[in-house]
């Protein structure tokens, strides 16, 4: 294939990116869009603070503008995020206990219903599992609520819109050794032991000096999806620039491939100029929209 898309299909797997709304706006950016990826994330306009930002009073005009430019470009859209302890909206932060936890469960019934039938996957949960070398949850609002609260989420999702994917997503839960990854797959194992509706776990894949690509990424998704779910680089970014940045890629899409069960990759925007990273470089295409290195490497790689 001679774009990312189309290299992507030749193994049944999709190829992603992130979008914010003000993309729309920007017709080289767009058509970026149209050319290279089939699978559209929005960057924040569906997360939780976006779409309920007074309780029970839900805004879906960005998120919408988003999922509608996606259908009817042909492209699939991953959910991000129902349930998360970060950009929550003002009224949640401070709530705690059963009330925020028929909040949160209001929100993802919500929300999820809305999209019905537009979604390809929901990041049910995001970022849950602490850093550092617990292994154990985060110490959230949600947390405080019932260790119990990700699989109410789940089963809320399955509920209101059956035919979407559910996914767990997380960051720094690449390398096999460290202790987040082994807590985020004893839970995986768990809910697929007790029948838990999860489908899916997403690995953001933001990577840096201090956090390269492990070189047993591989096994990580290889374990999980040994657990039967789908896998999926879902926030690919790579600071850093020229062959050592492009090789960093091409071993994350390596990675995937060597994985039945490694369904798609997602990269986290689109130019580096719009990266969240914003002093760094760390896509596929510069702030002109040139090809970098890293897009030819991973293009070689699917
Ligand atoms: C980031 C967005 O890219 C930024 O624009 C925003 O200011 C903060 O959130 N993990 C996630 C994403 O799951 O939602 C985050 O996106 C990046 C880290």
């Amino acid at each position: 294939g001679s774009t990312l898309q189309a290299a992507a299909a030749e193994s049944n797997r999709y190829y992603g990116a992130a979008m914010a709304g003000s993309y729309l706006n920007n017709s080289q950016i767009t058509g970026i869009l149209q050319r290279e990826f089939n699978m559209i994330t929005a960057e924040n306009e569906m997360k939780m603070d976006a779409t309920e930002p007074n309780q029970n009073q839900f805004n879906y005009t960005n998120g919408d503008r988003i999922v509608n430019w996606a259908l009817q470009n042909g492209k699939q859209v991953r959910g991000h995020a129902l349930a998360w302890h970060s950009q929550q909206p003002g009224w949640m932060q401070n709530m705690s206990g059963q009330s925020l936890r028929n909040a949160m469960l209001n929100h993802v019934t919500q929300v999820a219903t809305h999209y019905k039938g537009k979604i390809h996957s929901w990041d049910v949960v995001n970022e849950a599992f602490a850093d550092g070398n617990s292994g154990a949850r985060r110490n959230s609002n949600l947390q405080g609520t019932g260790g119990d609260w990700i699989e109410a989420a789940f089963r809320a999702a399955r509920a209101a819109d059956p035919g979407a994917k559910l996914c767990y997503n997380d960051y720094n839960t690449d390398d096999w050794s460290h202790a987040k990854t082994q807590g985020v797959y004893n839970m995986v194992k768990d809910f697929k032991a007790r029948g838990v509706p999860i489908d899916c776990v997403g690995f953001q894949a933001h990577f840096n000096s201090g956090n390269p690509v492990p070189s047993n990424y591989h096994t990580t998704l290889g374990n999980f999806a040994a657990l039967g779910v789908d896998v999926q680089i879902t926030e690919l970014d790579i600071e850093g620039s020229g062959t050592s940045q492009a090789e960093q890629f091409r071993g994350v899409h390596q990675a995937c491939l060597s994985v039945a069960r490694c369904t798609g990759i997602t990269v986290w925007g689109v130019r580096d100029s719009e990266s969240w990273r914003s002093s760094g470089t760390p896509l596929l295409f510069d702030g002109s929209g040139n090809k970098k290195a890293a897009y030819n490497y991973s293009l070689d790689a699917l």
